[in-house]
């Protein structure tokens, strides 16, 4: 297992939350930490990017979009593309978060196609996958999980490592319930496995845990094999925790 030649990432997603007054403080304080372990992002609301990339300035906190447009621009009302995410200093955006597939209906085609117009724009897309509640009870969790892979074969085929992958379980995300460290290693390997499948350069890209991820659980999730940091929601508002949680890497 070579954890060592993967880059180790925490990732903030902020969420619909923040304002210019409570983004200054949580930006100054994290554009002040020095990570000497990994990398860490924050995707921001895409108002406050301008915010963000003032904000962290010259430090190495890399900034990044919670979504992107599959297109490269054109009439898409409402759409933000790679290229505007790039001028405003975003070089990740998230793809396919469960939140998006739940309450806009993104499909993991739709998924795919963000994916490979984030990199076409130069943006390093974080695609999530991960499960229902009922697919775990189910035994569906695997089943589930390859499908939202499938359309991204032939970008993983074609990219190899330059992709972020994030395993969230839906029952894990705001719930306070964290999957195992078991059962999140478990599920990170058979995403490197598969996506191996695609591309044998693949198998050293980074796979992220998100789900209810505290100070208290991040050391012992980061240190299984298949885990290289993870992606934070709620605890990525709090400066103290998202920094504690950027320390276990
Ligand atoms: P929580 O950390 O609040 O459970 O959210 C996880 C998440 O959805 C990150 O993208």
């Amino acid at each position: 297992m070579r954890k060592d030649r993967r880059h180790q990432w925490v990732i903030g997603n902020w969420k619909m939350n923040g304002s210019l007054a409570v983004n200054a403080a949580l930006f100054e304080a994290l554009a002040a930490h020095r990570s000497s372990r990994g990398r860490v992002g924050v995707c921001v609301p895409t108002p406050y990017l301008t915010q963000g990339q003032r904000g962290l300035g010259a430090s190495e906190i890399v900034l990044g979009a919670q979504d992107v447009s599959a297109h490269v621009d054109g009439a898409y009302t409402g759409q933000v593309c790679a290229s505007m995410l790039r001028e405003f200093g975003a070089t990740l955006a998230l793809v396919g978060h469960s939140e998006r597939r739940q309450y806009n209906g993104e499909t993991s085609i739709e998924v795919a196609a963000k994916a490979r117009a984030a990199l076409a724009g130069g943006v390093t897309p974080v695609i999530c996958v991960g499960e229902t509640l009922s697919d775990r009870e189910t035994g569906a969790a695997e089943k589930t999980v390859a499908a939202q892979l499938a359309p991204c074969a032939e970008l993983i085929r074609v990219t190899g490592v330059g992709l972020i992958f994030a395993y969230e379980p839906v029952w894990a995300i705001g719930t306070g319930k964290t999957a195992s460290p078991q059962q999140a290693e478990a599920m990170h390997a058979f995403i490197r496995d598969e996506i191996t499948r695609f591309s044998p350069d693949a198998r050293d890209a980074s796979i992220l845990y998100g789900g209810s991820v505290k100070p208290g659980n991040a050391r012992e999730l980061f240190s299984q094999p298949n885990i290289d940091g993870g992606l934070i929601g709620g605890a990525s508002l709090i400066a103290s925790d998202f920094l504690a949680i950027v320390d276990a890497l």
